[in-house]
């Protein structure tokens, strides 16, 4: 396997296949795109490469701009087939996981990305450069998914990572173990909350040091059920602006069924610490 890895990579240098290279600190041209198996990577595009391979102009109502907003991209699905093609798998059947660079971790099914036929946008064609974006007013750049279709306007079923870094094929249990509340009865509130917290609240938090970083982590040192009264808890998911101006988004839809159930992993996940900075002493 890892050598048919090596030789798709040597195949891909036409591609910007370039391995010592960084995301972190170069400019947007040379911004990269790197594509992971199940923890190795398998390839690399750059900004420009992916750019002549044929870019279309797509216009559509943007959730985070909140007005219609038109840009220059590619067709996420075509990209994939680029990086993984050499691999023979059924790209449908995969588990996906894009990482940004600023900590936001997306997991999401193969199935939704061919079935919603996603877009890579790399430029703003209303701005020089990128207009900000998000409450921190960031730059979405140099990679940006975006979703074309009226129906598709809903960030938890059509998420839009920006400054997008990194594609990984692999497993949600395979990558983020910890996140588990291994042990509890499967049919339990415990096994519900998990679900939840994979589908809408990992992509900015961790917990045991295992997803994203966007938010802060809800598991260790101290559950955050430790030092959060639960009522507080359950209000600050649903309305989190309530509280403080801050970037995390309401969460209206949650009945109290469902936030019964959040807070059911949570605690879970209290007797379940495994704290990598505790391990290494420190
Ligand atoms: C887009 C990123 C994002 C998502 C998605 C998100 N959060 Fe947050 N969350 C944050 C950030 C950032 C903070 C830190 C405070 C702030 O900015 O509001 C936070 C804070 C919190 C806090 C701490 C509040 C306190 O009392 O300090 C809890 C609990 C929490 N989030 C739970 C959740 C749960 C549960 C979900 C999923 C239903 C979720 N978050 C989804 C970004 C996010």
């Amino acid at each position: 396997m890892k050598r048919a890895l090596v030789s798709m990579c040597v195949a891909m240098i036409a591609w910007g296949c370039e391995r010592e290279a960084g995301y972190d600190g170069l400019g947007e041209a040379e911004a990269e795109l790197a594509f992971m198996y199940e923890g190795e990577e398998v390839g690399r595009f750059a900004l420009a490469a992916l750019a002549s391979s044929g870019g279309v102009d797509v216009e559509g109502y943007d959730p985070y701009y909140e007005r219609d907003k038109r840009f220059r991209a590619v067709e996420l699905v075509g990209v994939l087939e680029r990086a993984y093609g050499g691999l023979g798998l059924k790209l449908s059947e995969q588990e996906f996981i894009l990482r940004a660079s600023d900590g936001y971790t997306v997991p999401m099914s193969g199935e939704r990305i061919i079935e919603g036929r996603p877009l890579l946008a790399y430029a703003d064609l209303e701005a020089e450069g990128w207009e900000p974006i998000g409450p921190q007013k960031a730059n979405p750049g140099p990679f940006y998914v975006v979703w074309r279709g009226a129906e598709q306007k809903d960030l938890e079923q059509y998420p839009r990572p920006w400054q997008l870094a990194q594609i990984e094929i692999a497993p949600f249990e395979q990558v983020f173990p910890k996140t588990l509340p291994e042990g509890a009865p499967r049919e339990s509130a415990a096994w519900r909350g998990f679900a939840i917290y994979k589908d809408q609240c990992v992509r900015c938090h961790a917990v045991n040091q295992q997803g994203g970083r966007v938010g802060p982590e809800l598991n260790v040192p101290r559950n955050i059920t430790e030092y959060r009264p639960e009522d507080q808890i359950r209000a600050y998911i649903k309305n989190p602006r309530a509280f403080r101006y801050g970037n995390m988004p309401p969460f209206p839809h949650l009945t109290d069924a469902d936030l019964d159930d959040v807070l059911a992993y949570l605690k879970a996940m209290k007797a379940r610490k495994d704290d990598p900075a505790e391990a290494d002493g420190g």
